[in-house]
């Protein structure tokens, strides 16, 4: 079985990133064959600065191999070494109608926040297909907004089948359901655009400063507090042991124990979680050259299996 996904290069992980995508990729690598990319020609669709954008892809690339993806098992390639996608993306664009393009969401929400209109907006999904299916993936690992393009890359790919042969496998999209939203700072769903995050990899102040700014209620030192309607014990209960989660619960219960003392409780569990992780990530950005030859090398690889599946479908349209 091969397992697909894509991530955009979009700045400074946070804790939602870490349990909402990183750890549930690096956790999938053990059961098929895996590929992961960089979406870094998705990400022109915003019109980032070009020297920002070269950036966040090789931060990106830290990131997760600093977290967990293993070169060994897993095809961790740059979008954009494989510019065979943009052609199948052009050939699949034929058999999509514009209908259903019209009623993505995430296009019209894309608006909504004031982008423009442009036509790299509009086909992302088809861009998106072309990624799923160059690669004949069987699985595709997505967050729970990427399920409408799940469905249109695969209505995209039964078309063509339709139309010119059994040649595009159908892929699955996995969502797992158990992934829980991390609550931001602010209670609502943690996100760069709201501004309510806990970055992983921050130095020991950002962290600290973002875990002391958690918004609780105005509750006294003495007074007993409730511990299923915190932001900050939510977000303790994605690290720590059931032990210590009961241990905060109790003291919760008890009285005297002040959210400052909870706060405290909760950097330190991450600051040490985290810290072999930042730990491997600083070494690796040491080597100045590592990203590069590791994306051009699993680029390569990403490459040559494109160009199994480009030949036949350039075959089967009537291209050369
Ligand atoms: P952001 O909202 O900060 O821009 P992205 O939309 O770039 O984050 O999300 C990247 C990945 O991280 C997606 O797979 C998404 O489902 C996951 N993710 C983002 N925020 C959270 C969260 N608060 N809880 C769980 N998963 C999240
Ligand atoms: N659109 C995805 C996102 O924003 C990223 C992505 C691009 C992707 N191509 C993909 C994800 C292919 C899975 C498969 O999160």
């Amino acid at each position: 079985m091969r397992i697909l996904t894509g991530v955009q290069p979009s700045g400074i992980p946070h804790l939602g990133n870490y349990f909402g995508a990183m750890k549930q990729v690096c956790a999938l690598q053990d059961k098929g064959e895996s590929f992961l990319f960089i979406a870094d020609y998705h990400a022109l669709t915003t019109s980032p600065d070009p020297k920002v954008l070269r950036q966040n892809v090789v931060n990106l690339a830290l990131d997760f191999i600093a977290c967990g993806v293993d070169l060994e098992k897993t095809v961790f390639f740059r979008q954009s070494d494989v510019p065979e996608v943009c052609e199948l993306a052009w050939i699949l664009g034929n058999v999509t109608p514009v209908g259903l393009l019209e009623r993505a969401h995430s296009y019209k929400d894309k608006l909504a926040k004031g982008f423009a209109a442009n036509t790299g907006l509009f086909t992302y999904p088809v861009l998106m297909a072309a990624d799923i299916l160059l690669y004949r993936s069987d699985l595709v690992p997505v967050g729970k907004d990427q399920k409408q393009h799940l469905e249109i890359t695969r209505d995209v790919a039964i078309k063509f089948n339709n139309a010119y042969g059994d040649i595009l496998t159908i892929p699955e999209g996995y969502i797992p359901d158990e992934v829980a939203i991390v609550p931001g700072t602010d209670g609502q769903k943690m996100s760069k655009s709201y501004g309510n995050t806990i970055p992983i990899f921050g130095t020991e102040k950002e962290i600290k400063k973002a875990v002391m700014n958690i918004v609780t209620d105005c509750k006294g030192l003495e007074e007993k507090k409730d511990p299923d309607h915190c932001n900050v014990f939510a977000i303790y209960k994605l690290f720590a042991t059931p032990e210590e989660q009961s241990k905060m619960r109790e003291n919760y219960l008890g009285g005297n124990y002040g959210y400052g003392h909870a706060k405290l409780a909760l950097f330190e569990k991450l600051w040490t979680t985290f810290e072999p992780m930042r730990r491997r990530r600083a070494e690796l950005a040491a080597d100045a050259t590592f990203v590069e030859r590791t994306l051009a090398a699993n680029g390569e690889r990403a490459r040559a299996e494109a160009n199994k599946l480009m030949r036949k479908v350039r075959r089967a349209v009537g291209l050369r």
